[in-house]
């Protein structure tokens, strides 16, 4: 009963779509909140690979009803896309997936406008993923943003499109000298979706807060990480929307009394997308065999992740800020055959030592890492299922982790396949000790 929010708690791509999709197995609903086509969660089973960007990751499970939240900023081409692709698949979406009437549309205006924005900053450019996601995000906090409701009336789309895009004509021509877009072709388009997404549109909120009154259980799916929060991460290289905890209940309506659980998505070691500080970044071969290893390239844009040692420092804020109930460890098998492996604890700054993490980007720019190192692990451990699989060294790693946040582990993952998982029920021993091993 009630809602179990997973979080990721770094930079994004820490496996979201790997452990909701290994969940939904046994919920009601899955619901994302926030972001838009940014994200890219991918999902693994036998030989297939499937990337979803906005479509909930229990849409695999047929008993689940997966909904897009009115937090969600929706690209109609690309939900289009990936509703077809989904279909392609054979799995019926009908009835199944619901868009919130209140979620507001990504459009052309808003990529091109980012595009340019990026451009003009140059060397301080944010590395967006180039999917309009801030610009869209300013529109609704200027009240200027064109929802998904709109859709569904032609006249007021025609207004409120006409209105909108002249406007961005005039900033794209006159302050980023871009060229302006065609009014009457993305009126005609956009024209279009309202019949194609009128089947999936309807009050979520509602859907939800009846679906919590009849005992249901809802997986909320976060998209991207806690530090690209708007509010707690490394600003201004964020994302525009609220990853952490708040963001479920804003951006799907549940009140925070229905959270039960927060279940906090860790990689193994950390990634980065996109520009901003990252102190425990290794540009050396260890970051690149990480990346190699880990696969580490951009689910949704193809770009090299960036690599480096855990950072307990971050992980420990971003366990605060959202109350983190329980963590999925994820990607340990990318760890197998390191000699000695590194978490960092605390930072140096100053000269003192501090373990605050501080989100301001000129301290964070600055800061040293202070690392303790383990001794690593040569055995293959994608076969592991129970915690007595993984090597001592495995579980010492992981322990150290769990001590160190003070909250339990209920999953880790040694491989990108639904089954590749050591689950609570096989580990019991993941409960957070008080003392020994
Ligand atoms: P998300 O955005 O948090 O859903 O994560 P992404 O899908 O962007 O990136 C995670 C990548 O790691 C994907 O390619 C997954 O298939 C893969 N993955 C997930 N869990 C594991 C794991 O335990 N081990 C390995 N080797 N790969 C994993
Ligand atoms: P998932 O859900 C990793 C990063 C971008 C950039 C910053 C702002 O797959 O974990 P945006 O396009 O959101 O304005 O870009 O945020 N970013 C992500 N990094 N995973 C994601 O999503 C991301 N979504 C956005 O690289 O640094
Ligand atoms: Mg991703």
């Amino acid at each position: 009963m009630g809602v179990n929010v997973i979080i990721g708690a770094q930079w994004g791509d820490e496996g979201k779509g790997k452990i909701v999709d290994l969940l939904s197995a046994n919920v009601d609903i899955v619901a994302r909140y926030q972001g838009g086509a940014n994200a890219g969660h991918t999902i693994c089973w036998g030989d297939e690979t499937f990337v979803l960007h906005l479509v909930p990751s229990g849409i695999f499970h047929e008993h689940a009803t997966c909904v897009i939240g009115n937090g969600v900023v929706l690209d109609p081409v690309a939900i289009m896309e990936e509703i077809r692709m989904i279909r392609d698949l054979g799995y019926d979406v009908d009835g199944r997936l619901l868009i919130s009437h209140n979620a507001h549309l990504i459009m052309p205006y808003h990529k091109r406008i980012e595009e340019a924005r990026e451009r003009m900053r140059d060397s301080s450019a944010i590395g967006t993923t180039g999917r309009g996601i801030g610009p869209a995000y300013m529109d609704k906090f200027a009240r200027t943003g064109i929802r998904v409701v709109d859709l569904l009336d032609r006249d007021t789309l025609r207004r409120k499109l006409k209105r909108a895009i002249e406007e961005k004509n005039a900033v794209l021509r006159g302050v980023y000298d871009a060229d302006g877009l065609d009014v009457e072709r993305i009126i005609e388009e956009y024209v279009e979706f309202d019949q194609l997404i009128d089947p999936f549109v309807t009050d979520t909120s509602q859907y939800l807060g009846q679906a919590l009154r009849a005992g249901k259980r809802i997986l909320a799916e976060g998209a991207q990480g806690s530090l690209l929060d708007v509010d707690f991460g490394t600003y201004p290289f964020v994302t525009s929307s609220h990853p952490t905890v708040g963001g479920c209940c804003t951006g799907l309506g549940v009140p925070p009394t229905a959270v039960d659980t927060v279940t906090g998505i860790v990689k193994a070691y950390s990634t980065r997308v996109g520009n901003g500080p990252f102190p425990t970044e290794l540009d050396d071969a260890t970051g690149e065999r990480l990346r190699q290893a880990g696969g580490e390239f951009g689910a949704t844009t193809g770009r090299p992740r960036r690599c480096g040692w855990l950072d307990l420092v971050a992980l420990r804020y971003a366990s605060m800020i959202n109350g983190l109930t329980e963590l999925a460890i994820t990607k340990l098998d990318v760890l197998t055959g390191l000699d000695e492996l590194k978490v960092c604890t605390a930072y140096r700054y100053d000269g003192k030592e501090t373990t605050r993490f501080p989100s301001e980007v000129q301290t964070l720019e600055k800061v040293e890492p202070a690392y303790v190192s383990f001794e690593g692990w040569s055995e293959d451990i994608t076969g592991a299922r129970r915690m007595d699989d993984l090597p001592q060294a495995a579980r010492r790693y992981v322990r150290f982790l769990r001590d160190a946040l003070g909250v339990r582990i209920s999953m880790i993952s040694t491989g990108p396949r639904r089954d590749q998982i050591v689950s609570e029920e096989a580990a019991p021993a993941f409960s957070v000790s008080t003392g020994g091993e």
